[in-house]
């Protein structure tokens, strides 16, 4: 039992200096009860509202997106994004079977949104922002995309070797134009919220 557990940390450790996406055939870790970043938590604090369009990021087997689409009814719509295509596969197929017709999904890169600028209302992602490898460039598409006066929220837990630390993320989003608003949670497992202030979208890009 020991060397599993001495294992797991290694593993953790080394997967810390070698970041990658979550790999398809490790879906069952998604299924896993989450004690604190639960889909719940996740409508409460990002409050998707009917009509609404919203992104989410590295949206995997769609443990949140299918929660999310579900309040945003059918005018509203979610696009859900992930590099795998495996992934979005099996997030589409769950969609389907709930009858979900708004949800849309793309596979691409994090680094670079398919997206006009000001599209959204809401961007989230949990679980995510540490497998991204350029964060800082990540966070400026997603300040992009966001509408003003837009919410992001990122969610993170300890489980995930990946895990970004609050002080981390408050620094790098507040860095890339956001405000902070509030975080739900604890230390090691939390979601934290942000808005694109409405009037300033172009003084943190600089132009
Ligand atoms: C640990 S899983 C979490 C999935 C989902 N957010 C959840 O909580 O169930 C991380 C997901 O982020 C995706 N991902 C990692 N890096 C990405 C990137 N640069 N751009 C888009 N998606 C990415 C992975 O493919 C994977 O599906």
């Amino acid at each position: 039992m020991l060397w599993v557990v001495a294992g797991a940390a290694a593993l953790g450790f080394w997967w810390r200096e070698h970041p990658s996406p979550c790999p398809y055939g490790l879906r069952v870790w998604l299924v896993l009860p989450r004690p604190v970043i639960t889909w719940r938590r996740l409508i409460d604090i990002l409050s998707p509202r009917e009509g609404e369009r919203m992104l989410e990021i590295g949206a995997g087997t769609g443990y949140y997106a299918l929660r999310v689409a579900e309040r945003l009814g059918k005018s509203g719509r979610l696009d859900a994004l992930d590099i795998q295509q495996s992934m979005l596969s099996h997030l589409a197929t769950r969609a389907h079977e709930r009858g979900l017709g708004n949800v849309v999904t793309t596979v691409c890169d994090a680094h670079v949104l398919p997206f006009e600028d000001d599209s959204f209302d809401g961007v989230y992602l949990s679980t995510v922002f540490g497998e991204i490898i350029d964060q800082d460039l990540a966070l400026a598409e997603m300040y992009r995309v966001l509408r003003p006066g837009g919410r992001l929220v990122d969610g993170e837990c300890l489980g995930d070797p990946l895990m970004v630390f609050p002080e981390n993320l408050r620094q790098r989003a507040t860095a890339a134009g956001f405000s902070f608003v509030r975080r739900v949670g604890v230390p090691l497992a939390y979601f934290a919220l942000f808005r694109k202030e409405a009037g300033d979208a172009d003084e943190a890009q600089g132009s």
